[in-house]
């Protein structure tokens, strides 16, 4: 049985993967910081749970792990222009090190989950495949770039390096996320009536569901070396590829109630459609498209199983963490506040 070392294993693609590496009978080690919380992982005797910061990885966090998947990052546009400099330290250089920490600790394989906001944005005429020039235009975007070069170069006979450029992730997860599009649109309809569209609506955006990017993960934890070592593989596919304004009204259908569009934002200029034949040439396949994740999320709702809590928001948890670590600083004296 291998052991998988899964950085950022409490974040939002983590929950949803690390349940499903346990069931395809791997042994978890899940790494992360938690700033999510502690409990979104099942109790299970395959799982071993390390709190770290991936900018402090050791070789002991990498003894025994045949694979890693290297999730851990500040993980969207927002995030990264209000912390720049880390995002740049955990979305690149934390990376870059792990993937050289990895190959010197004797794993024998290494995926880096990167994002196909790289594209940035291309003619709405073309459609983008991994030989296409990339357009990073955030830092988000510019530090996934940077991973994707430093850890790329690594792959040899004995290491195998996998890059997955994921679609925008939907659907529901144990740590849900409401700033991705599909899953925001729908919690606004749902709650609110009032779906939020980001403007001008005619921008493209591949999708992929979450259970299908952890499955794509774990494809690539067992396909053969010479099929995908030092590779890029987009992750996503053609029938999640939206227009966002379209991508709006599928999202109105089928929340269970009357729903009207709100715009906001300045005009979006990302706007990308990627191309997925490479990984489905490999037998890869995406299985499920925005209405399934869009349904769940409803049901979820409605059955009290999912609310809107205050870590979905990524961008707003990271400032809140921040803003009670300095009210914390200020009147915690011996180790407490009123206990001391
Ligand atoms: N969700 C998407 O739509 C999407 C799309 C493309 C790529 N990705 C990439 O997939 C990865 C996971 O995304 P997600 O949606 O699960 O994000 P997330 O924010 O839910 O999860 C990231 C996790 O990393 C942890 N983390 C952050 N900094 C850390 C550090 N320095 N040390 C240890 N742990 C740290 C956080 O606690 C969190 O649990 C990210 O690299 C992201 O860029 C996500």
């Amino acid at each position: 049985m291998s052991t998988v070392l899964v950085t950022g294993a409490g974040g939002y693609i983590g929950t949803a993967l690390v349940p499903a590496l346990l069931e395809a009978g791997y042994a978890v080690r899940a790494l992360d910081r938690f700033f999510f919380g502690r409990d979104l992982l099942p109790e299970h005797p395959r799982l071993e749970v390390v709190q770290e910061d991936t900018r402090r990885l050791t070789p002991a966090h990498f003894a025994g792990i045949e694979a890693v998947i290297d999730l851990a990052a500040l993980s969207n546009d927002p995030s990264g222009e209000l912390f720049q400099e880390q995002t740049w330290q955990i979305n690149w250089q934390a990376r870059a090190g792990a993937a050289r920490l990895a190959k010197q600790s004797g794993a024998r394989r290494y995926i880096l989950p990167s994002s196909c906001s790289i594209y940035g944005f291309q003619d709405p005429d073309t459609l983008a495949d991994e030989t296409s020039p990339t357009n990073p235009l955030t830092t988000y975007a510019k530090a996934n770039e940077k991973a994707e070069q430093d850890v790329l170069p690594l792959a040899d006979e004995a290491f195998t390096v996998v890059v997955l450029r994921q679609a925008t992730v939907y659907g529901y997860a144990p740590r849900m996320r409401f700033d991705l599009a599909i899953n925001g649109m729908t919690y606004g309809a749902y709650a609110t009536g009032k779906l939020p569209l980001m403007r001008d609506g005619s921008q493209w955006r591949p999708m992929v569901h979450v259970h299908d990017a952890a499955a794509a993960q774990i494809f690539m934890l067992q396909a053969p070396s010479d099929a995908v070592n030092g590779q890029l593989f987009n992750v996503g596919s053609a029938a999640n590829v939206y227009q966002i304004g379209p991508l709006g009204e599928l999202v109105a259908r089928i929340v269970p109630r009357e729903v009207e569009v709100e715009w906001y934002g300045d005009p979006d200029h990302r706007s990308y459609r990627v191309a997925f034949e490479k990984i489905e040439a490999l037998g890869w396949k995406a299985e499920r498209v925005a209405e399934d994740g869009v349904a769940e999320i409803c049901e979820r709702l409605a059955d009290g199983s999912l609310e809107k809590g205050q870590t979905s928001i990524t961008l707003d948890w990271y400032r809140e963490l921040m803003r009670w670590h300095r009210i914390i600083k200020e009147v915690e004296m011996y180790g407490g506040i009123l206990e001391i």
